[in-house]
């Protein structure tokens, strides 16, 4: 009999390809698999406390104590304390920088060999709106030796850098997507089994799409460059598509092909999203599926870090829409530049 048909690779559990793909590395201690397996785990959980987050409110549903018999928090406040738990909780993580903590978390794992960046809950202003919101999160090999306390220097390493980058998506299904460099695959949670499957094997981005993502109540503070760019798209009659969250602009374009854009505005001079935990994890995955990101002049993943939450301009997406504004930005950047010669 012909069992090619039962061969198909979608429909494998998330752990079970994770443990797979680590048997590729014959020297792997098998570390960053679980860690990949914690972050799964917290996800599943953020996931119940987001579908149930409707009935916060309704008296005796859903009380205003969770569980623990703490008092029911804000969702980005749950979601940060679900990661934190779950990546303290395993071993191999020594430091995190969290978008909800100014300063870096110290885990208390010494021996941990890996940080963390991470974004725990994304397009928070359409949570109350049952809006698809996300989590996104990067990691690193710490640089310093282990035995003590992750340092500023491991937490700080540019993008190119990333072992492994992911989001998960809370739409109308949820999605875990991730990156270790070798490709990008998405897993669908499946409710009532409690598990991710694959559903999105090998995901490649179209070179080239017709949907542009970007706020356009900005768009009077655009840059010159910018401004054409999107003049263009409209010219060329695309889509306009904006959620106002990242994490879901990001995946439909990854899907679909398009591009996405945060650009410096008069409100964010140097745009508004995180380059560790936004800009840098999603550039890792859109480069794995084929695509590009800049921050208009260099590749997001070369940027040298400065802080651990420090923002920057970002065009990410299929590569010929993302290679387009940033002829447009050069074209730009000269023109200044003929302008202050003039004037000298
Ligand atoms: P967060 O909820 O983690 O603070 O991120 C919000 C971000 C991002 O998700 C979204 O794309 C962007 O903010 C929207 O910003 P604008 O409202 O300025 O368009
Ligand atoms: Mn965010
Ligand atoms: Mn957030």
């Amino acid at each position: 009999m012909d069992s090619s048909k039962y061969a198909l690779p979608v429909g494998t559990t998330l752990d079970r390809f994770i443990m797979r793909k680590q048997e590729d590395f014959p020297y792997a201690t098998g570390e960053l698999s679980q860690l990949l397996r914690d972050i799964a785990l917290a996800a599943k959980i953020v996931n119940r406390e987001i579908n149930r987050s409707g009935l916060i409110d309704i008296a005796g549903a859903y009380g205003d104590q969770n569980v623990q018999g703490e008092d029911q928090q804000k969702l980005d406040v749950i979601a940060n304390i679900r990661f934190i738990r779950a990546l303290r909780n395993g071993d191999e993580v020594c430091t995190i920088i969290s978008e909800e903590d100014d300063e870096l978390i110290q885990t208390g794992n010494v021996q941990g060999k890996y940080v963390v960046a991470i974004d725990p809950l994304d397009g928070s202003s359409n949570i109350d709106v049952n809006v698809s919101i996300g989590t996104i999160f990067s990691i690193y090999r710490r640089v310093s030796p282990t035995g003590r306390a992750g340092t500023v220097a491991d937490c700080l390493q540019r993008g190119t850098h990333q072992v492994a980058a992911g989001y998960v998506i809370y739409g109308s299904s949820t999605m875990l997507v991730y990156t270790t460099g070798n490709g990008v695959n998405g897993f669908t949670y499946e409710n009532s089994l409690g598990e991710f499957f694959l559903s999105h094997p090998a995901i490649q981005i179209p070179q080239s799409g017709n949907i542009y993502s970007v706020n356009e109540g900005s768009s009077d503070s655009f840059s010159p460059g910018v401004a054409a760019f999107v003049k263009q798209c409209k010219g060329q009659q695309f889509s306009a598509r904006y959620i106002g969250s990242l994490v879901a602009d990001f995946h439909r374009n990854l899907l679909k092909g398009g591009i996405y854009l945060y650009p410096a505005t008069a409100k964010g001079p140097q745009g508004k999203l995180r380059l560790m935990y936004e800009c840098n994890p999603l550039a890792f995955i859109v480069e794995q599926a084929g695509g590009r990101s800049s921050n208009g002049a260099s590749r997001t993943m070369e940027i040298e870090p400065q802080a651990p939450h420090e923002r920057c301009p970002i065009f990410i997406g299929s590569r010929e829409l993302v290679e387009r504004v940033e002829a447009f930005l050069a074209k730009e950047k000269a023109a200044e530049a003929t302008e202050l010669v003039a004037r000298a």
